[in-house]
């Protein structure tokens, strides 16, 4: 079992949602955190209210879609805490449209998904996360750091409509730990760092429940556990895939219950 605390977390999209909460919940066991956000703003209130509770935080301005700035946010952990024991690359974006979309009356197209809405996602859900964990394995290999990468997948990996962009970058999320934790095993390092993935449905962040009231409350109706799944809650199983040292190589689903399918 490893222990979170003084482990150094690095995690991306620190300034909110998800990674926020993650932030304050590794904090509070002990560990140290190493924020990336393009959000400044964000970055500044969450570096404040972890430091009012005492945790130790670093935080740098970052677009994970560059390889500077990912190689940049990983030498900060290294030199501000001396090592990385959890990657959490969370930043990730959603832009939402059908692929194509013909009009209901004549039967023919009239929008399609833009190649920038396509590729926006792409180059934030999947290239940002490969070069964030490319640049902190590194790291954490030429030092010697024992712990985890922990990858954002989601329900939407099952494949959801209206997110062709989204749920392709997600189901590439739940094959990455089995590539990473294969070529870790071939090397002899997979025992000291290993790679999981967790899959969550619908977590109360702020981007969830600003949604159209209607289509939130419909979502919820197909939650077997009647409620959205909190953040803290999702921040608890990284914790526990941190801890427990035989999970390896696998995509954690955490979603209430959700009844998955097409509709993710
Ligand atoms: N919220 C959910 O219901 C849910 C469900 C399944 C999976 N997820 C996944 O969990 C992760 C976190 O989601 P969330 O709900 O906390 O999202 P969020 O929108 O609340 O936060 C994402 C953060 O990423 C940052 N970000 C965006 N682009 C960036 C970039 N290029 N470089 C650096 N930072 C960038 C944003 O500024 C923001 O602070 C995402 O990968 C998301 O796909 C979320």
């Amino acid at each position: 079992m490893l222990e979170i605390k003084d482990a150094v977390a690095v995690i991306t999209g620190g300034a909110g949602g998800i990674g926020e909460e993650l932030a304050k919940y590794w904090v509070r066991q002990g560990g140290k955190v190493v924020l990336g956000d393009i959000s400044a703003e964000g970055l500044s209130r969450v570096e404040g209210e972890i430091k009012a509770i005492g945790g130790a935080v670093a935080t740098m301005v970052c677009d994970t879609t560059t390889e500077e700035d990912c190689g940049r946010l990983a030498d900060l952990a290294m030199e501000k805490f001396g090592g990385i024991n959890l990657v959490a690359p969370a930043a990730g974006i959603i832009r939402d449209g059908l692929m194509v979309a013909p009009d209901r009356e004549t039967g023919k197209v009239i929008k399609k998904m833009a190649l920038q809405q396509f590729q926006d996602v792409i180059h934030i859900n999947l290239t940002g996360v490969f070069l964030t964990v490319r640049e902190c394995a590194e790291r954490m290999i030429n030092h010697g750091c024992r712990g985890l990468i922990c990858l954002f997948s989601s329900t939407g990996s099952l494949g959801t409509a209206g997110q062709i962009n989204y749920s392709s970058t997600k189901a590439a999320m739940s094959v990455m730990p089995k590539v990473i934790t294969a070529e870790f095993f071939r090397r002899g390092l997979a025992d000291k760092i290993r790679c999981v993935a967790i899959a969550p449905g619908y977590v109360a962040t702020p981007m969830v429940k600003g949604m159209d009231q209607k289509a939130l409350g419909k979502i919820l109706g197909e939650v077997p556990i009647g409620r959205l799944v909190e953040p803290s809650e999702v921040a608890s199983l990284i914790g526990e895939l941190y801890r427990n040292e035989a999970l390896a190589g696998e995509t954690f689903f955490i979603h209430g219950g959700l009844r998955l399918g097409s509709r993710g």
